[in-house]
């Protein structure tokens, strides 16, 4: 499989150099200063959309709303794999785009059904609730050095907590030994800048250089567990490859071990660093949850809501159908907005207020919907709330000193740097 979300969202954004200038909205969302903050261009995509729908350049198709959003994710008519259709994909940069396997997330029925129920029993609450206390002791063993080191001067609460904590649990639960946490980063940057689309050859060269090392690893890491069995979710996966009946290929199996390792940290590392930013720009909301640290669950979810780490995703027609009275034609594209629908005025009170505290809470599209729905929602929400709880216990006094640093990517939202003195 190829880097499909990634493709086409490449192919839009290089047509959408040519023609953000020109006015067109969702382009702009690929140029600063857009990038750093998308927010003011969500609002006016949706000012200008009809019936929750807006047509970009080239006749993408936009939902910027809560509900339209939601449903397009909901209805299998709705393809994630597939060839898009117009003069776009004669585009030659986004034809280059090089291979990165996302596995199930870039398949649909019946291969995703398949792959995804393989995958399921190891994200099952169970096991997840049973990583507790892993995700709390590497927390508080982070957090000791962050505070040794915070006694000296300032710290980088991304390098040295929110990066480090999800990788910690996403390769322990896939039983992967001796991690260098600053390689793994790095993986994720690269994987997750390329689901903007690849554009220059540098970044097409870190791509299959992270990609040959990260199928390396898995297919020892395999060959390893069938001869020794563990208690790790790799070692749940092979027992399914070796079950008899070819449910599952060895090539397919290292896709699925690529896909839960990146979207396993890529995603949850924004969660912590966006949250957190959020709740000291906000005036009050970091001491509410230092009063109450039972607040960290409700942090989560708001983060999610307000200032979402995947910011889009994107959908194919597999037929013709009717949306907000308009006729979408077979192959037709549409972006789901993920990110302006957490501000949709129509699904949240006082949507551009940051607010962990609020008592009526709809459902966000953060973790999509659908059949896509994220596997790993329940692991990050965990993650997300024992993060930013032992934080608010361990840091009360912590304030950011410099202005973050940003990534400009614009599906995966998120800081780069967090400098902060704790005390
Ligand atoms: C799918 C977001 C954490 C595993 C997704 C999708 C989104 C998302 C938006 C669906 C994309 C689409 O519909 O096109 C997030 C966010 C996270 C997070 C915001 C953290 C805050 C995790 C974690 C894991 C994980 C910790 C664990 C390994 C997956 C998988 C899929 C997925 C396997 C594919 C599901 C499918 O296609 O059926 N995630 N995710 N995610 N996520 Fe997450």
């Amino acid at each position: 499989g190829e880097l499909r979300l990634g493709a086409r969202l490449a192919t839009q954004q290089v047509a959408g150099s040519l023609v953000a200038r020109r006015g067109d909205l969702l382009a702009r969302l690929d140029h600063l200063p857009w990038k750093i903050n998308p927010y003011p261009v969500y609002r006016e995509i949706r000012e200008r959309a009809e019936g929750g729908l807006y047509r970009s350049t080239f006749g993408l198709w936009v939902t910027p709303d809560h509900a339209l959003g939601h449903a397009v994710l909901r209805d299998r008519r709705w393809k994630v794999a597939g060839d898009p259709y117009d003069a776009l994909t004669e585009d030659r940069e986004a034809r280059a785009v090089p291979e990165f396997d996302l596995s199930f997330l870039a398949m649909d029925a019946p291969d995703h059904t398949r792959l995804r129920r393989l995958a399921r029993p190891a994200f099952s609450p169970r096991r997840i609730d049973a990583y507790r206390p892993l995700v709390e002791r590497v927390a508080n063993r982070l957090l000791d050095d962050v505070e040794r080191r915070g006694r000296l001067g300032e710290v980088d609460l991304m390098a040295d907590f929110c990066a480090p904590l999800p990788i910690a649990v996403i390769t322990e639960l896939l039983g992967i030994p001796d991690v260098d946490a600053t390689r793994f980063t790095a993986y994720g940057r690269v994987v997750g800048g390329a689901l903007d689309g690849v554009r220059n050859l540098p970044q097409a060269h870190r791509l299959r250089a992270a990609t040959r090392d990260l199928n390396a690893l898995f297919n020892d890491m395999i060959e390893l567990r069938r001869r020794q069995p563990g208690e790790d979710a790799i070692s749940l996966l092979v027992s399914e490859l070796d079950g008899g009946e070819p449910a599952i290929t060895a090539a397919e199996l290292v896709g699925v071990c690529k896909l839960l390792l990146i979207a396993g940290f890529e995603t949850t590392v924004n969660l912590l660093g966006n949250g957190l930013l959020a709740l000291h720009r906000t005036p009050g909301q970091w001491k509410q949850l230092v009063a109450d640290p039972g607040l960290a669950a409700d942090a989560v979810e708001e983060t999610l809501r307000y200032d979402a780490p995947v910011q889009m995703t994107s959908r194919l027609a597999g037929e013709e159908m009717e949306l907000a009275g308009r006729t979408i034609g077979k192959g037709h594209l549409a972006i789901v907005l993920i990110g302006a629908a957490g501000r949709d005025p129509e699904a949240h009170d006082r949507p551009d207020v940051f607010d962990i505290a609020r008592t009526q809470r709809t459902e966000h599209l953060a973790f999509s919907g659908g059949v896509h729905y994220c596997l790993g929602a329940p692991l990050a929400r965990m993650e997300g709330e024992v993060a930013l709880r032992v934080l608010a216990e361990r840091l009360p006094d912590m304030r950011i000193t410099r202005r973050p640093k940003r990534r400009r990517t614009t599906t995966i939202r998120g800081i780069t740097e967090l400098p902060v003195k704790t005390a």
